[in-house]
């Protein structure tokens, strides 16, 4: 059989990215030994973050784009540190990556795990999992404003923060959601706004939502406030299938789908840049979690289901369903972390999700 060999841009970055993203490697290093030599994953780490910065200045080495650029995939733990402002640490590394290589669709399933008790009621009786789609280039994360304190002195300081709508990254956001939804068991996208607040940017996103969904009949559409949205994903979860929305206001709703989940530390994401101009980013969607770094507790579930949605990205559908399939097989057995109520290490938990890839 021929050997496809993936190379994969490793950057663990700071606190328990180190621990889960080598916990996902040993999970993709296990399915390639399972492969009988028909793939292998060749990882090439960056020692970039908060350490870095510490040493030289800069969150990432000043050519980090080009060396990343031929890369298949980036596998990206979390940054953030107490040394370093987080603003500085999360523009200076991962934005610079998201920005820089056009990931322009943020995707995060929300997935309910068997054994893990969910802090919604509903979870118990009803199979929930919905998508979460994030703008990931522009809106309120555009990165545009400024701070000025000139003309009023100390204590006047005035700073303006921009949010940035195109009409061709709205569709091309919106257009990438409504693909996801034709797959789904149910065909269903829920645009989500702030309109009757945000009159300019917002109006052109549900104009745009309105537009695009006249090409596609086959998917039912809903437009709703992000106030009533974080509602609904506690009260009515069973009725959300694809959730597309801003930067924003996707990254609030997507922590909140996590957390109904049972955990931060379940949920997965990937940054694509779906023209394939750029390599595409897979990351666990918790932080660095200075709290528990270290103590070798944290739950690796995220960062291993975003090496899954890696796989899918290489092409690798049968893998990916079988590391997926562990996962549950794992959670299911009872095999929880500490945020999960349970009592296993990153390491007992990353094992049992290997021995259930056989
Ligand atoms: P966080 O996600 O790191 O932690 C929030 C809470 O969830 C903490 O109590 C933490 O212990 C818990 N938690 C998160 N992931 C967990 C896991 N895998 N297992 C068990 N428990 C887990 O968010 P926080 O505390 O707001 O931010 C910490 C740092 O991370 C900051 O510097 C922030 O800027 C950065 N951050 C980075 C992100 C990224 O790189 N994508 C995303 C979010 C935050
Ligand atoms: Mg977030």
């Amino acid at each position: 059989m021929a050997q496809q060999t993936f190379r994969i841009a490793v950057i663990p970055a700071d606190g328990i990215g180190q621990e889960v993203t080598a916990a996902g490697q040993k999970v993709l290093d296990a399915v390639a030994k399972r492969s009988d030599g028909a793939l292998s994953f060749d990882w090439t780490e960056f020692p970039w973050g908060s350490d870095y910065y510490a040493e030289h200045g800069v969150m990432m080495a000043d050519d980090g784009l080009e060396q990343l650029r031929d890369f298949d995939a980036i596998y990206f733990g979390a940054v953030g540190w107490p040394t370093v402002p987080d603003h500085i640490s999360l523009w200076g590394l991962r934005l610079a990556i998201c920005q820089g290589f056009d990931q322009w669709a943020n995707v995060r399933p929300v997935h309910f795990l068997p054994g893990v008790t969910s802090p919604l009621r509903k979870a118990d009786t009803t199979e929930l999992d919905w998508i979460v789609v994030r703008e990931n280039s522009e809106g309120e994360y555009a990165g545009l404003g400024g701070r000025n304190l000139a003309a009023r002195g100390k204590g006047g300081e005035v700073a303006v923060q921009t949010s940035l709508f195109t009409e061709v990254g709205c569709e091309r956001i919106i257009r990438f959601a409504f693909d996801i939804a034709r797959t789904r068991s149910r065909p269903k996208l829920s645009s989500v706004t702030k309109s009757n607040a945000q009159q300019y940017g917002m109006v052109l996103w549900d104009e745009v939502f309105k537009r695009v969904a006249a090409d596609y009949p086959d998917v039912e559409t809903e437009s709703v406030l992000v106030d009533a949205m974080a509602a609904k994903f506690v009260l009515k979860p069973e009725e959300l299938s694809v959730v597309v929305a801003s930067n924003l206001n996707a990254d609030i709703l997507s922590d909140l789908g996590s957390a109904l989940a049972g955990s931060l530390g379940l949920a997965s994401s990937a940054n694509y840049n779906p023209e394939r101009r750029f390599p595409s980013m897979f990351e666990p969607v918790h932080g660095s979690a200075p709290d528990i770094a270290g103590q070798e507790i944290s739950n690796p579930v995220g960062a291993i289901a975003s090496a899954g949605l890696m796989l899918e990205h290489l092409a690798l559908p049968r893998e990916a369903s079988r590391v997926a399939a562990a996962i549950r097989a794992t959670t299911a057995a009872g095999v929880l972390p500490k945020d999960l109520g349970g009592s296993a290490t990153t390491d007992d938990v990353t094992n049992a999700i290997i021995r259930f890839l056989d």
